[in-house]
């Protein structure tokens, strides 16, 4: 599967958004060594602190489906924004400690744009299990 099927998948991801707060949809696609996809969406809470970035839900459907991080291959995220759509710090945290450090990441918009980062760059210097 090459990166624009990957983010026509988490496009795709995107419609199922639960966004009636920001009103900002966020579709990612995590796609697995044996090829298998995982979609996730953002879903928001009236209780704000308990919305869910897409690309968490994406990692822990996988993961939720039996999958871990040497099963992962590489992740796009869209969002309907002016550039590459950027994870927040939260996820990239996350990232950081379930996906590999350089399995490619695309960063998506609407309008075409993508920029390729991986996990080590979004996050460099970070905190993990090996710090505590
Ligand atoms: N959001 C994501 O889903 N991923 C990000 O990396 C950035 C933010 C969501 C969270 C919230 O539902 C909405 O976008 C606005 O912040």
């Amino acid at each position: 599967m090459d990166k624009a099927q990957l983010i026509a998948i988490a496009e795709e991801a995107r419609e199922l958004s639960y966004s009636p707060y920001s009103h900002f949809a966020v579709g990612a696609a995590l796609l697995c060594t044996d090829g298998t996809v995982y979609q996730g969406a953002n879903v928001e809470n009236s209780s704000y602190p308990l919305c869910m970035c897409a690309e968490r839900n994406a990692i822990y459907n996988a993961m939720m489906h039996g999958k871990s991080s040497e099963d992962f291959a590489a992740l796009a995220i869209i969002a309907d924004t002016e550039g590459p759509c950027s994870p927040c710090g939260a996820c990239r945290q996350v990232i950081s400690e379930l996906f590999p450090a350089h399995a490619p990441i695309y960063l998506s918009n609407l309008r075409g744009d993508i920029r390729e980062t991986d996990a080590e760059e979004l996050l460099p210097f970070a905190f993990s299990g090996g710090d505590l």
